[in-house]
């Protein structure tokens, strides 16, 4: 469901991966054994066959909260990103959502959640509040603020109706609360962190809600599993992936742009993105990661990558089927110019502007990679989600970090806390 083209990479790059057999070899060993850094960390390896016992309880939590006009999730970084991700993926563009999904306690806006609060106001609501933590301020903050609007709105029997809540199985903050007012709970495993938590109920409870198939999100999951447990590089086009990262890294090129053509993947861009940017920046190390909306961005960043400081690279994701086609019309006047293009598809021209786009930032210096997805449906964004995953340790192992971890984060809280006046600060 995803394949590696490599012939836009340079054939240094290319010719050298089979010395690195070995080190992939032991790699994989260590993830497969659990012996690597940050291994209690490891649950996401086998997720999609361990979730299985609990999709019957989440798809009849999931099947209540359709009742509701609006479905509010609240949550941050890896407890919102992989459900933002997989609905934006999945959802017809301007298809009315029933219920309307709606996320919050992913910023600390006070323009964005007033405005929330006001819509919420005349709507029929219920809330899945998610943090693996349970005390990250964002989330409960948002938390808080749309429970006080329920209790205005609502009785205790009504809320307890309307939360439902994905913690820890046993402590933090927002478990104490769903005991004291009894919401119904899911647990995100203890070995399963926030950015590898999408196949755990913190994404699959959303995905279910919004109508998508979640077996079949884990039956995408579970075929990359099996497709990518041969290290054989020649055979792994996930390891493949981590390893040409890794070189290009070597090369001085350190950063990486993640390239799509299609609109509905801006969220699953901004999920790979905190994937690997949490995993991999530290010690001083790893890529900046950043990502595009192509031909949209062609516009903007397209000239930097064109002409700007070589220190970059891309990997681009081409979608090979489309669900929709639309072809261009004749024009008798033909005052735009294009009947040059009648009767082409759109998709045609699009992935024609991500053929030439490569081929011009090839010549500019810029390698690419090139991942060719099979098709948008619940199969490739399980599937998709299970490569990166695994992409990710390999990569951060082959740069010697632990991927699971991210100690840089805590320091803006610090200081932020210091700033609050937070008691121990
Ligand atoms: O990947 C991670 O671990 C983080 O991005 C967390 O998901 C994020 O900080 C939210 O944490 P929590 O779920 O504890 O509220």
């Amino acid at each position: 469901m995803v394949t590696i083209d490599n012939k836009y990479l340079e054939k240094n790059i290319i010719k050298d991966i089979n010395r690195h057999q070995e080190k992939i070899n032991k790699i994989h060993e260590m993830i497969h054994n659990k012996s690597g850094l940050g291994n209690d960390y490891m649950g996401w390896l086998k997720l999609p066959y361990d979730i299985e016992k609990d999709i019957d309880k989440i798809e009849k939590a999931a099947q209540k909260m359709k009742n509701h006009e609006v479905f509010v999730v609240i949550g941050i970084g890896g407890s919102y990103l992989g459900a933002k991700a997989g609905i934006d993926f999945l959802s017809k563009s301007f298809e009315k959502k029933n219920p309307e999904i709606l996320f919050a306690g992913h910023n600390m806006s006070s323009m964005y959640v007033s405005k929330l609060l006001e819509y919420l106001k005349d709507k029929d609501f219920a809330v899945n509040v998610i943090s693996k933590s349970g005390t990250t301020t964002e989330p409960a903050l948002a938390f808080r603020l749309i429970l006080n609007l329920m209790q205005k709105k609502y009785s205790k029997n009504q809320i307890k109706d309307r939360v439902i809540v994905t913690t820890d199985k046993s402590r933090g903050a927002l478990y104490e609360v769903a005991l004291k007012w009894d919401f119904e709970r899911f647990e995100i495993p203890d070995d399963v962190g926030g950015r590898y938590s999408v196949l755990s109920a913190v994404g699959l409870l959303p995905l279910s809600v919004s109508g998508f198939n979640i077996r079949k999100i884990l039956s995408g999951a579970k075929r990359a599993y099996k497709d990518l447990s041969n290290p054989e590089l020649s055979n792994n086009s996930c390891y493949q992936y981590a390893l040409y990262r890794y070189l290009l890294y070597k090369m001085g090129k350190k950063i990486e742009i993640l390239a799509s053509y299609e609109t509905n993947m801006r969220y699953f861009n901004e999920w790979w993105k905190q994937l690997f940017g949490e995993s991999e920046g530290k010690m001083n190390k790893g890529l900046f990661i950043s990502s595009v909306i192509f031909s949209t961005d062609l516009h903007s960043l397209g000239q930097y990558i064109q002409e700007g400081e070589r220190n970059l690279f891309e990997t681009v994701i081409q979608l090979k089927n489309q669900n929709e086609e639309i072809i261009i019309n004749e024009d008798k006047d033909n005052f735009d110019k294009l009947n040059y293009l009648k009767g082409k598809s759109l998709s045609y021209i699009n992935n024609m502007a991500l053929e030439g786009t490569i081929k011009a930032h090839v010549e500019g210096n810029v390698p690419n990679i090139k991942l060719i997805l099979d098709n948008v449906s619940e199969e490739s964004f399980g599937y998709i989600v299970y490569f990166f995953q695994k992409a990710c340790a390999m990569s951060a192992y082959l740069l010697k970090v632990n991927p699971f971890d991210q100690p840089g984060v805590e320091k803006y809280k610090k200081e932020m806390f210091s700033l609050l006046g937070k008691k121990g600060y």
